[in-house]
């Protein structure tokens, strides 16, 4: 009986994603033929080959998304194809990094020119797109910010702010927050703070300090106003008046403790960095004027200030260009990559010319760094996200999808915890008991999480418990694909509901 209800549920809900995705497929994808091409893989064969390199070959740390993992072999917009020619809608954008759609052909244009005529000459000759990149990438700041450095990846560009950072303040130390994540390599995997990217028997690098993050969810302080976006937490009214935020206070004290009981009285910090809104960690919000108490407090200290806007840059927000705008706040130095080269891997340090300077202490070299690919790639970007509109977008499909899905919170109360976030940088925590908070089960996450999938959505989860569903498009995304996404995300809840009805 029960099966009966989740496969009618199932076939309803395949109608509904056939009908949506076709009609919008009409409309969205003009002059594109060949997407109605089907695929000629010999499917079985190919994934299952695929499948053994994937789980013998490739590093086995290395953890595909779902039970029977995607093998995807075609992108448009926001769209993916797999092996067996099903067409999924992208809520994840390969990790908040498809900034301006897959396979944009602006890029795809801009990339076979380039690509015929220099494609790399490393940074010890002069070529014209890095000049071009550069002055288009420094005007999108204002003040200090005039110098950047170009890397590869976004672990990279913060290694390189870490070390600047230790140069400039001949301090060594680097606090982040808890539950932040900022690389994956041996100084940025350090400052990383959630377990999950942790492993045993290593010494981790001395100088890093995790400090206290202010979780308005499930932390000890929230009011309604405390979140610089629609959704707020807590429906505990606060009195709290224009320009103040009595937990962000609270917050703040904790902060200051963990410095005044871990490090030296003066001059003691080499650097302070955070994301804007916390990716990994679950799409993480801090309270208002929380960041800026912290940048004078870190300021005082001798320290210098860090944006990891490698997930909140380049308009995902929607309110602003850059995640740490909406803090009120000014860097010292920005680190960038994902969403920065749509896929291309590229990455930056934005930084002021005195905070650059510290490098010239020796020679400092990267291959690959600024090479003309990835110059006009990451120019392109620029051009795309200004043309279309793409932060606007952000911010209006964005705010309809956060506001659609906050009300899944009374809907389904023992389950949706928490939805958070602003632009098209989303939330959903998931949990198993709304006085406790505690996070829902794994196991009934996946499921939700695969019948999402199977409806043709793909999001993705973070969090310290992996119980957040984690929603990241390619900024084209329209209001369509955002009705779609709360849809089948509804649905997949129903299902759970249905299926663990009596457990
Ligand atoms: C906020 C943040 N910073 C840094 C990184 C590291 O970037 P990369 O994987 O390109 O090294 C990530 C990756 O997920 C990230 O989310």
């Amino acid at each position: 009986m029960l099966i009966n209800k989740w496969v009618k549920a199932k076939a309803a809900c395949s109608n509904l994603w056939h009908y949506t995705n076709f009609k919008r497929f009409a409309t969205q994808i003009k002059n594109s033929e060949d997407i109605l091409e089907t695929p000629n893989y010999e499917p079985d064969k190919f994934y299952e080959d695929i499948k053994k390199a994937y789980e013998c070959t490739v590093t086995p740390s290395l953890k595909l998304f779902y039970n029977e993992p995607l093998l995807i072999h075609k992108g448009r917009g926001q769209w993916l194809w797999d092996h067996r020619g099903k067409r999924y809608l992208d809520m994840f954008a390969g990790v908040a990094t498809v900034s301006v759609g897959h396979c944009h052909p602006k890029i795809v244009a801009a990339m076979s020119e380039q690509a015929s005529k220099l494609n790399h000459v490393s940074s010890i000759y002069m070529h014209p797109h890095l000049y071009e990149y550069a002055n288009k990438l420094i005007s999108k700041f204002q003040g200090k910010l005039k110098v950047v450095y170009l890397t590869n990846s976004g672990s990279e560009a913060n290694e390189l702010a870490f070390l600047m950072a230790r140069l400039y303040t001949r301090n060594h130390t680097v606090v982040s927050f808890k539950n932040c994540y900022h690389g994956a390599t041996y100084g940025t995997v350090a400052s990383t703070a959630i377990s999950t990217w942790r492993y045993p028997f290593i010494v981790q690098p001395p100088g890093y300090l995790h400090a206290v993050y202010p979780d308005l969810y499930k932390g000890s302080w929230s009011g309604s106003k405390c979140r610089d976006s629609d959704v707020q937490v807590s429906e505990n009214k606060c009195n709290c008046r224009n320009g103040e935020c009595i937990a962000s206070e609270k917050y703040f004290q904790q902060f200051e403790e963990s410095f005044q009981f871990s490090l030296p009285r003066t001059h003691s910090i080499a650097a302070f960095v955070a994301e804007s809104i916390q990716g990994v960690g679950g799409t993480v919000q801090y309270p208002k004027y929380y960041l800026k108490k912290i940048y004078d407090y870190v300021r005082e200290k001798g320290g210098v200030c860090i944006a990891d806007e490698v997930q909140t840059g380049f308009g995902r927000t929607g309110e602003h260009y850059w995640g740490f705008e909406s803090h009120g706040v000014e860097p010292d130095i920005v680190t960038l990559a994902k969403g920065i080269g749509n896929g291309f891997p590229l990455g930056a340090v934005i930084t002021s010319p005195d905070i650059a300077a510290s490098l010239n202490y020796a020679l400092h070299f990267n291959t690959f760094g600024g090479n003309p690919l990835a110059c006009v790639v990451g120019s392109t970007v620029l051009d795309i996200i200004e043309e279309e509109a793409l932060q606007q977008n952000a911010y209006t499909v964005g705010t309809h999808l956060i506001n659609k899905l906050a009300n899944l919170r009374s809907e389904f109360p023992n389950v949706v915890g928490d939805v958070r976030g602003k632009g098209l940088m989303i939330g959903v925590e998931l949990i198993s008991n709304p006085e406790t908070k505690q996070p829902l089960e794994a196991e009934r996450v996946l499921d939700i999480f695969e019948n999402i999938k199977d409806m043709g959505v793909l999001v993705g989860k973070g969090g310290l418990h992996a119980n957040v569903l984690r929603i990241k498009p390619p900024l084209c995304v329209t209001k369509e694909d955002a009705d779609f996404t709360f849809t089948v995300i509804k649905n997949a809840l129903e299902m759970h509901e249905e299926k663990y009805r009596n457990n």
